[in-house]
């Protein structure tokens, strides 16, 4: 595990310049920070709020030794890390929505987005795992401001971003060392136990489909396992939730 940090003032996005960085062979462990990004990205084609000076954005490059099947359990991994890093600075509850959302107070406090780096012969060579939080903005772009919210919105203090960064890194080490020894099922626990989402009535986007239900578990392979009104219990593996659909 290099304890290696790339850290810039601009780059386009983390998880691209990590994942190129992976490609070329850096070493597991390798960090890669930004101060801003130009077109940081979320999940689902979207892109992430960076503005200067206020938020993390950075991208942890890691080479596990899991079958690809197991590898949404990193995004899991990381989700649990990062609420569990965050939540000595903030005086309300800081938890998770599947598959890898950190709310605080129901608006959106962080996000994470993993992507798979593919050798020849389509081998996973790695995977990047992003992560985003929102620290210090006092504000958002309107389209956002009410889904988004900051640990200085929420809190009003003004957190130094070295020290949740330093928090983060070695809760991933931690719980990243905790999945290749242990396997999944601890991580699902603790991410049962972070998240709120679970027993909740929901409604799940996917492509084009929309469908209502409860939230009941997280299968062993980190899908979202829901109830449906019509009875079926269904295990779902992508897609976009809302909580408590009026
Ligand atoms: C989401 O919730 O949609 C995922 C957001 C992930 C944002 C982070 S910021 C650092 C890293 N680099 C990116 O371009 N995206 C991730």
């Amino acid at each position: 595990w290099a304890r290696q940090i790339i850290a810039h003032d601009e780059l386009e996005s983390t998880n691209d310049l990590a994942k190129k960085l992976l490609a070329d062979g850096a070493e597991e462990g390798t960090l890669v920070l930004a101060d801003t990004q130009t077109r940081g990205k979320g999940r689902l084609g979207r892109s992430w709020f960076s503005e200067k000076g206020t938020g993390l954005y950075f991208s942890l490059i890691l080479k596990p030794a899991l079958p690809r099947e197991q590898h949404p359990s990193l995004t899991l991994m990381a989700a649990v890390a990062t609420v569990e890093a965050l939540q000595p600075f903030s005086p309300h509850p800081i938890t998770l929505k599947w598959p890898n959302d950190i709310l605080l107070n129901q608006r959106k406090l962080g996000g994470i987005l993993s992507e798979q780096v593919l050798a020849p012969g389509d081998t996973v060579s790695g995977v990047v795992v992003g992560i985003g939080i929102n620290v210090n903005q006092t504000r958002f772009p309107e389209e956002l401001a009410a889904v988004a919210t900051s640990l200085y919105i929420e809190t009003r203090e003004q957190p130094e971003r070295s020290d949740i960064f330093s928090f983060i890194i070695n809760y991933l080490y931690k719980y990243y060392q905790i999945l290749l020894e242990d396997g999944a099922s601890p991580i699902l626990s603790r991410w049962r136990q972070n998240s709120r989402m679970l027993g909740s009535s929901i409604l799940l986007r996917q492509g084009a489909e929309t469908h209502t239900g409860v939230a009941i578990d997280l299968d062993a392979a980190g899908r979202l396992v829901v109830r449906l009104n019509s009875g079926e219990v269904r295990a779902f593996d992508g897609g976009e939730v809302t909580l408590h659909p009026g």
